[in-house]
């Protein structure tokens, strides 16, 4: 049966790949990793996508990527942290996911992404100052988008899957 996308946002180190794996794991359901299949096609790494070819041509592919895989059913799309910013993006997560935003405390997060240089949004940030600054001013955009919001801090993966699927199977 065809099914709405479930659809993880949230900030950068919120455990929204780890999530994903968890709910392919209980329901079978296909992960669409946003920048796993950015990194594939483009054939190089998101920090080498930002330097050669400049962030708006990032946010381009990911909205394109996004509007592509919203055409299935049944997926777990794990978005990229700024996807949720753009208005256009969080209109065609509507028209067929139900967006779960993954929040996280800052502390935790500076401890899991602060040394991560993967990561160029952080180039400059790299400190909990930096990193709690970034979250309060993404944070109305994460809310505004979600249709539910998952505190992640102190629960398992498995309680947080089984929290979404919980929502996701009753809707
Ligand atoms: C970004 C988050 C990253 C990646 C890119 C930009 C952001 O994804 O898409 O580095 O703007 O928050 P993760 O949230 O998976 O780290």
């Amino acid at each position: 049966m065809a099914q709405k996308n479930i659809i993880l946002i949230g900030f950068m180190g919120t455990g929204k790949s780890t999530i994903s794996a968890v709910l392919h794991k209980l329901t079978n359901m296909q992960i669409a990793e946003m920048d796993e299949i950015i990194v594939h096609r483009e054939g190089m790494s998101i920090p080498d996508i930002f330097s050669s070819k400049g962030d708006s041509y990032f946010r381009s592919i990911e909205t394109a990527l996004l509007k592509e895989l919203q055409m299935q059913d049944n997926l777990i799309i794990s978005c990229g942290g700024g996807v949720a910013l753009r208005k256009e993006n969080v209109d065609v997560m509507k028209t067929n996911g139900i967006v779960f935003l993954l929040n996280a405390s800052p502390e935790v997060i500076f401890e899991r992404i602060g040394s991560d240089f993967n990561r160029p949004i952080l180039n400059g940030r790299r400190s909990l100052e930096g990193i709690t600054q970034l979250m309060q001013e993404r944070h109305p955009y994460y809310e505004a988008a979600a249709d539910y919001i998952i505190s992640t801090d102190s629960k398992s993966t498995e309680q947080i899957a089984q929290e979404i699927l919980l929502i996701y199977k009753n809707i």
